[in-house]
């Protein structure tokens, strides 16, 4: 496959936090669809010098059941969860072993995500007791939001991320200044809403129209309305490109891509190959103070030691630490746990 990205480079050498800049920049392309690619500048990246941050691994971050969320069960090939009010079942490829609940528990089920790509109505759902809405009310850790049946199996959250979320809440309110966040590839914006919800100044960017939509519903469903967050839709790449040639700096930056992705006009998102620029480049627009970076990456081929080795090698010079690891949800039943994604983050302190 030719390589995608247009990369629309400055040329412009700036310092790098406590060390020299090892970034150079050359030639390449990017993202567009062929018929639009000019060979525009691309960056090359080049080992940073200075000291590697100190190492935290494995970390493992789990998430309990709850009353908004559990994982009731798991096994054979799918999983039970409850959302707010709703019993739902999906197919979960990693759950090789039994389940522990009957069948007559799984069977209560207010909705089961078929895969069938022919029905009508509700895309992909089957609603065994009465057909359900497309969107309901849920709950996380007192943010309301609007959960929603996809025809991509998802529900609009991926409970795993409450982690990160919690982690970053904690970051900002004990900073006790202003922080500005930068949630890349921020869905349904719930990590916008737990940053904004802490006093920060957030900054939201998806390639999707109708996830900022929602996002920005969800920010109505929160009552944060008053609260400063920039919903953005925009190619993840190129906004941060423009945001290191504007000089526009944040403290938290989030990015949880997926493997592969297309930005609103058809930029193309490959994980393997533009990761190590997006981490690099992340580093550049953090302020003089900032807090922490935070990586996650699920449906790839690879250890958490791989983005655990990009994240120390482009925080050399930095301090601090890189903690990485994986995202998993403690299951109620039998107290198995779900692997959800490989994450990586750099942290200050
Ligand atoms: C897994 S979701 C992120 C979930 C989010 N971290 C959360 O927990 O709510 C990935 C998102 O990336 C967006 N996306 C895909 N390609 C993109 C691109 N090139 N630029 C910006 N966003 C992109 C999708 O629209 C989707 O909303």
């Amino acid at each position: 496959m030719k390589k995608m990205r247009d990369r629309q480079r400055d040329v412009r050498q700036r310092p790098s936090r406590g060390e020299s800049s090892a970034v150079q920049r050359d030639t390449g392309t990017r993202g567009k669809p062929a018929a639009v690619q000019d060979a525009p500048p691309r960056r090359h990246l080049v080992r940073r010098p200075g000291a590697l941050p100190d190492e935290r691994l494995p970390l493992i971050l789990e998430v309990a059941p709850t009353a908004d969320y559990a994982l009731l069960d798991s096994g054979a090939g799918g999983k039970l969860e409850q959302y707010g009010p709703y019993r739902i079942v999906r197919p979960e490829g990693q759950a090789i072993w039994q389940r522990t609940l009957p069948a007559a528990e799984w069977e209560k089920a207010d909705a089961i995500f078929t895969g069938d790509t022919d029905e009508e109505g509700m895309g992909r759902w089957r609603f065994p007791w009465q057909p359900l809405g497309e969107t309901w009310p849920m709950k996380h850790d007192g943010i309301d939001y609007l959960g929603r049946f996809t025809s991509f199996r998802h529900v609009g959250v991926f409970p795993e991320q409450g982690s990160h979320w919690s982690h970053m809440e904690g970051l900002i309110r004990a900073a006790n200044r202003p922080v500005k966040v930068l949630n890349l590839f921020g869905y349904t914006g719930l990590a916008s809403l737990v940053a904004a919800r802490a006093g920060a100044e957030v900054t939201h960017v998806d390639a999707s129209k109708k996830a900022i939509g929602w996002a920005r519903e969800n920010q109505e469903m929160a009552r944060l309305s008053d609260r400063p967050i920039r919903w953005i839709c925009d190619d993840a790449m190129k906004f941060v490109e423009r945001e290191e040639r504007r000089g526009s700096r944040y403290d938290i930056v989030l990015f949880d891509p997926p493997a592969y992705g297309r930005g609103p006009k058809g930029e193309v998102w490959q994980l393997f190959e533009d990761l190590p620029v997006m981490a690099d480049i992340c580093r550049e627009i953090l302020t003089p103070r900032p807090l922490a970076v935070v990586l996650t990456a699920y449906s790839i081929r690879a250890s958490f030691f791989s983005i655990h080795a990009l994240m120390r090698d482009t925080f050399a010079g930095m301090g601090g630490r890189v903690e990485s690891g994986e995202l998993v949800i403690r299951e109620k039943s039998a107290g198995r746990a779900l692997s959800t994604s490989l994450f990586s983050r750099w942290v200050a302190e």
